[in-house]
C-alpha cells in the first residue's frame, strides 16, 4: 500500500516542497502507526527549509512539528495505545504525512471529539507558551508580562494562558493585528512604528515582570531593558532571521551567547533561552502533565486555538508562503486525509 507525504527537495523557496507517494511505513517493535488528521505548520519547519534550523535531518526529509490522528496499527511489545484512539504527538520531523510510525511513549492519548485542527495548535504552540510562563518565568497572578510577536500563534496562545494566570499583558504586533490582540485581553503595541521599549515605560511606569522574545538579535537587548527589578527575559526564538533589515548571523549567535551573561549582572533580572525540545528531552514527566493540562484545558474550552487555515497536504507550498507573509494570525494546519 502507499501513502503520501511531502518532502522538502533541496534547500530554498517554498516550492521545493513536493508531495510524493511512498510505501505505508509499517512500525517496528514498540513503534505505533499514526493515521494523521492534522499536521501543525510551524515557523521552525520555514527556517528548516531554508537550511537556517540546528539539527535538521539530511535532506530529503519530511517536515512536522506536531501531529493529531488515530492509531491505526500497533508494533510488537505496543501496551499503552490501541487502535482507534486518538493521539497527539510533537514529532519535530516527519508530520507532513497521510501515516507516520512513532514509538508509544511519543504519543498522548486525546479526547476523540476534539477539531483535530485545533488539537494540533497545542503541542507545539501552547506547550512553549504553558512551559515559558509556567516552568521557567513562574509569573503569578497579578504579574505583568510583555509579549512579542503576540498575534502569532505562540503569542495568541500566551495571551489566552496569560489571561487565564490573572495577568496584565502588554504585546508588539503589527497594526491590523491589534483588535485580535486587544480580544485577547492584551494592550496592543504597534512595534513598526514606535520604539516599544518608551511605550512600556509609559504605559507602566516601572516595566515588566517577564518578556518573551521570539525574535532574537539586538530585539533581545532592548526586551531585557523593559523588565523591572527580579524580572525575566525569556528568549525562544530567532524569527528575525529571515528578515532582511535583520541582525546577521553572527550578531543573532552573540545575543543567544549575551543572554547568560546578562543573568551574572548585578541589577536582580535574569534571561534565559527556552526550547521545547530540550525541555522534553530534559524533563519528560513534566512535558506529559503540562499537554494532559493543556488538553483538559481545550476541552473545557477555557483555551480556543486560532487556525488561520486548513489545508491538503498537496498545499504544503502555500502553508510555508503563509507563514512566511505573516498574513495569517493563527495556527496553519495541513489536513493530510484530504
Ligand atoms: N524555542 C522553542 O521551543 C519554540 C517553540 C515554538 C516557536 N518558536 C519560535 O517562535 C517564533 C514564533 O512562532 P509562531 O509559531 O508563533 O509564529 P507565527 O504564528 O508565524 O507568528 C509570528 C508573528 O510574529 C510577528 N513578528 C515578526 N517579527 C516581529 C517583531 N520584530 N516583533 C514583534 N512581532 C514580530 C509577525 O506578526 P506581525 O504582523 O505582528 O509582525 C508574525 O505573524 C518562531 O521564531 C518560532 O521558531 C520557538
Amino acid at each position: 500500500m502507499k501513502q503520501q507525504q511531502a518532502i522538502i527537495t533541496r534547500v530554498g523557496a517554498p516550492e521545493v516542497l513536493q508531495v510524493v507517494e511512498r510505501d505505508m511505513p509499517q512500525p517496528k517493535k514498540g513503534q505505533v502507526r499514526v493515521k494523521v488528521l492534522a499536521a501543525g505548520v510551524a515557523f521552525a519547519d520555514v527556517l528548516m527549509r531554508y537550511g537556517k534550523y540546528p539539527g535538521t535531518p539530511p535532506i530529503p526529509f519530511t517536515p512536522g512539528y506536531d501531529i493529531v490522528g488515530v492509531v491505526d496499527t500497533c508494533g510488537t511489545g505496543v501496551s499503552t495505545v490501541q487502535v482507534g484512539q486518538t493521539v497527539a504527538a510533537l514529532t519535530q520531523f516527519g508530520g507532513y504525512a497521510q501515516y507516520v510510525c512513532l514509538p508509544e511513549q511519543e504519543l498522548l492519548p486525546i479526547a476523540s471529539g476534539l477539531d483535530p485542527a485545533e488539537a494540533v495548535s497545542v503541542p507545539l504552540n501552547y506547550g512553549t507558551a504553558y512551559q515559558m510562563l509556567h516552568r521557567n518565568a513562574q509569573i503569578k497572578a497579578g504579574g505583568r508580562i510583555l509579549v512579542h510577536g503576540a498575534a502569532g500563534g505562540v503569542g495568541t496562545a500566551l495571551l489566552q494562558l496569560g489571561k487565564l494566570a490573572g495577568l496584565e499583558i502588554y504585546g508588539t504586533a503589527s497594526k491590523p493585528k491589534h483588535k485580535l490582540v486587544t480580544g485577547l485581553g492584551g494592550t496592543p503595541i504597534d512595534y513598526k512604528n514606535e520604539d516599544f521599549v518608551a511605550r512600556v515605560n509609559e504605559l507602566t511606569g516601572d516595566g515588566v515582570d517577564a518578556v518573551f522574545d521570539p525574535v532574537g538579535g539586538r530585539n533581545f537587548n532592548r526586551s531585557f531593558q523593559v523588565l523591572r527589578r527580579g524580572g525575566r527575559l525569556v528568549a525562544y526564538g530567532f524569527s528575525s532571521m529571515l528578515d532582511p533589515n535583520g541582525d546577521s548571523p553572527l550578531k543573532l549567535a552573540k545575543s543567544l551567547f549575551d543572554l547568560s551573561f546578562w543573568s551574572l549582572l548585578p541589577n536582580g533580572k535574569k534571561a534565559s533561552f527556552y526550547m521545547i525540545t530540550r525541555f522534553k528531552e530534559q524533563h519528560p514527566d513534566w512535558f506529559r502533565d503540562d499537554l494532559i493540562t493543556l488538553f483538559t484545558l481545550l476541552q473545557s474550552k477555557k483555551i480556543k486555538p486560532l487556525v488561520g487555515a486548513r489545508l491538503p497536504l498537496s498545499k504544503a507550498a502555500q502553508a510555508h508562503e503563509l507563514i512566511e507573509s505573516a498574513r495569517l494570525t493563527g495556527k496553519i494546519v495541513l489536513l493530510p486525509q484530504g
